[in-house]
């Protein structure tokens, strides 16, 4: 087999075999095929396409590239849960204790931030002492003991789809929905759980910025996840505006303890519901969403889920107490209110600059080694279709260097496009795929 054929047969839109496919992914991890055949191969895919059972074959052999991680020492229906990223996304931090407070093991791999949206690690890294490197026998131990472990993703995992997102990052291949589908599924099979729920966000804060290019992302990752033996379902969530109103590691923390004490912001607790039913009745412990979703009100209502994150950050070596009283978080020293500069509606907030201003503060890795902030970050006051008077609040600014906050102010107040007319609101889950 040649290289050179396969990109001339995909040139000319013809299908690979899975032996080929195999033999591509396996040559490239190697070095054996150059990135120059590669990038050729991305960009004629870009162009051809890929059918469906091109990408799962994409997805099976960048996923065996290297470790699949055995969970079955892990008792119950393990549910994974992954989102494509957005702005003030801090969903696990709720999701994961309902979910463990109601019997379903969370055994969750999770990333870094980089660039303009957040990492789960590094909001809980908020809570000083938290270890998210975790040895394989405790992470496994912590789930069964207590439900739920989340720990940092492991370099080996899908090193395929590693080196082939860098080569497409810097080739202009990113954006192709059959590459993008098996790039994110190949290493969430990686990670070992029975079924996979899939939060897609659509919007300007987003991946995908038009709905239409979500629902065939998540339709595709949907048919990669059934076929590959997975139980998988997506829902379809907004971010045309951050999701809820704190952007910021400790902030979006405290804003995840407050959803968990029953109090949270109403579009955060939708997308939370959301997942949860999903992951409820995949998992086989609710009959249907009323009945997933009266489970979740209970162990938030009886502070369950609360002591189940408690209980979490306390065996990965953080320390419990702010979950109790989140005053307890180390603050920014400064705060500097946005103020509506007209009266109106909030037409849009664009939450990619909300983001940007995040970074500004020092809150975000503008690389991979950058230190970050973790006090830092935005509380929105205002949100899509909130009416405003000239000269109120629109957001407040967290920071600890008076130059970053007063850039992220202007960044911030750019971010909110005000209009006359009253508008209505956007609606934060949009469609579901099952
Ligand atoms: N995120 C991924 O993990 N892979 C892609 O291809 C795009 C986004």
């Amino acid at each position: 087999m040649r290289m050179y054929d396969l990109i001339v047969k995909k040139k000319h839109g013809e299908a690979l075999t899975t032996e080929e496919i195999g033999y591509m992914v396996k040559g490239f991890t190697e070095g054996e095929i150059p990135d120059y055949q590669m990038a050729a191969m991305m960009m004629a895919v870009c162009f051809r396409g890929m059918n469906e059972t091109e990408t799962l074959d994409l997805t099976l052999a960048m996923r065996d590239s290297g470790e699949v991680i055995d969970l079955s020492a892990i008792t119950g229906v393990k549910v994974d849960k992954h989102s494509t990223g957005g702005v003030g996304d801090k969903t696990s931090l709720a999701l994961a204790p309902i979910m463990a407070a109601l019997g379903v093991p969370v055994a969750k791999m999770s990333g870094r931030g980089l660039g303009h949206t957040g990492g789960t690690i590094d909001k809980l890294e908020a809570f000083p002492g938290f270890r998210a490197e975790l040895a394989k026998d405790v992470f496994v131990h912590n789930v069964n003991e207590i439900g739920m472990a989340i720990a940092a993703q492991t370099t080996d995992l899908a090193p395929a789809d590693k080196k082939l997102y860098a080569l497409r990052d810097v080739t202009g291949t990113v954006d192709e929905i059959s590459l993008i589908a098996s790039s994110i599924m190949s290493k969430k099979l990686a990670c070992g759980a029975d079924a996979i729920v899939l939060d897609v966000k659509t919007g300007n804060g987003a991946f995908m910025k038009s709905v239409e290019d979500a629902k065939k992302l998540a339709r595709t990752m949907v048919s990669i996840g059934r076929r590959a033996g997975k139980h998988t379902a997506a829902v379809i969530t907004d971010m045309d505006q951050p999701l809820g109103y704190a952007v910021g590691n400790s902030l979006e923390v405290m804003e995840a303890i407050e959803t968990l004490k029953g109090n949270g912001p109403k579009d955060f607790k939708e997308v939370v519901f959301a997942l949860g039913m999903r992951m409820l009745k995949a998992a086989g412990k609710a009959a249907n969403d009323t009945d997933a979703l009266a489970q979740m009100e209970r162990v938030i209502a009886d502070g369950s889920a609360q002591k189940k994150l408690a209980a979490f950050v306390a065996a990965q070596g953080g320390d419990f107490a702010p979950v109790f009283n989140p005053g307890l978080f180390p603050k920014a020293a400064m705060k500097r209110e946005v103020l509506a500069p007209q009266s109106g509606y909030v037409h849009r907030i664009l939450a990619e600059q909300i983001g940007s201003a995040c970074m500004a503060l020092g809150g975000g890795r503008v690389t991979k080694d950058s230190a970050i902030d973790l006090t830092v970050g935005i509380l929105l006051q205002k949100k899509n279709a909130d009416e405003v008077k000239q000269g109120e609040t629109l957001a407040v600014i967290y920071g600890n260097e008076e130059e970053k906050v007063v850039a992220a102010s202007e960044i911030v107040q750019s971010a909110y496009e005000i209009g006359v007319q009253p508008i209505k609101r956007r609606p934060v889950i949009i469609d579901y795929i099952n």
